[in-house]
């Protein structure tokens, strides 16, 4: 197999042709595809046909893999993976069903965020007009980065911030949209963190910004006026149309980002009995620098 890489129309993302994910990959192929995924951020294998061993296979090519703190939404056989789905089982979700409600990069709110991410579309929802829907955004925070100004660049240099997945919750609780507390065991398995606000990939190079709606709590080292402001005006510009890609989704779908120089946003229009129904792997990461 020799994979054709086709980058989209967009800041970032590729479309790769020519691989069959349900087949162990040689060196060769899997070197290309890692490439091209460091190169790209974001990865779309259109129809696959993989089980839960071949995803778990293919995503430990790439490193060792999260068991997510939210644990009431694993796999029950395959912990690694979790669950994204609004289906239920009786009155409980049998996934995450709010893994994307705001602009994020995963597990941001852990001392050592998840490298990449690799989410498999098993099922879909559609509107009347046969469209799908649940599309997820993924923003280009490097092309975001690239944009600032050299003042702006000089200003967040040496800044941190405070990223909590208590932060996350209370936004979902403010919006009327959790369906549980965090238990005891949440909250010890991700205590506030900070990270540095301008983080460099460690295989690019790449400058990006990192910060993001749903678990970015604070600024750091500036009033607090002042620190709320930039915040806002940081993840307002990650948003900015030029930076995005829009993923629609279809059965068979793999797509994997990278969560160093991307964060994403899952569109929520539609609901039961409209049924989404994915799995995703979370490589783990290291600490940002
Ligand atoms: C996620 O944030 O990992 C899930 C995105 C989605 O549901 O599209």
């Amino acid at each position: 197999m020799t994979p054709d890489i086709r980058p989209f129309d967009a800041a970032l993302g590729a479309e790769v042709l020519g691989v069959d994910l349900s087949k162990a990959l040689d060196d060769e192929t899997f070197a290309a595809i890692e490439n091209a995924w460091n190169e790209h951020s974001v990865l779309l294998f259109r129809e696959q046909s993989i089980d839960e061993a071949r995803h778990l296979a293919f995503s430990r090519r790439f490193g060792e893999l999260e068991t997510h703190v939210l644990d009431q939404y694993l796999h029950p056989e395959h912990p690694e993976i979790l669950i994204v789905s609004n289906v239920m089982d009786g009155d409980r979700h049998v996934g995450i069903y709010d893994a994307g409600r705001y602009w994020h990069t995963d597990l941001s709110y852990m001392a050592a965020p998840s490298r990449g991410s690799l989410l498999y579309a098993i099922e879909v929802p559609h509107g009347e007009d046969g469209e799908p829907l649940g599309d997820t955004l993924f923003a280009s925070t490097s092309a975001a980065y690239d944009a600032l100004s050299g003042s702006m660049k000089g200003r967040i240099a040496d800044l941190r911030a405070e990223f909590s997945l208590a932060n996350r919750h209370a936004k979902l609780v403010a919006d009327g949209d959790a369906d549980a507390e965090l238990e005891d065991r949440h909250h010890e398995k991700a205590p506030p963190v900070t990270h540095p606000i301008a983080r460099t990939h460690p295989v690019t190079g790449r400058k990006s910004i990192y910060v993001n709606e749903g678990q970015t709590a604070r600024i750091l080292g500036l009033p607090g006026d002042e620190a709320r402001d930039l915040l806002e005006a940081l993840c307002a510009h990650c948003a900015r149309p030029e930076f995005v890609y829009r993923h629609k989704w279809r059965v068979g779908d793999l797509l994997m980002w990278d969560n160093i120089p991307t964060q994403h946003l899952a569109v929520r229009d539609y609901a039961l009995p409209r049924r989404r129904y994915l799995h995703r792997t979370t490589l783990k990461g290291a600490p940002p620098r």
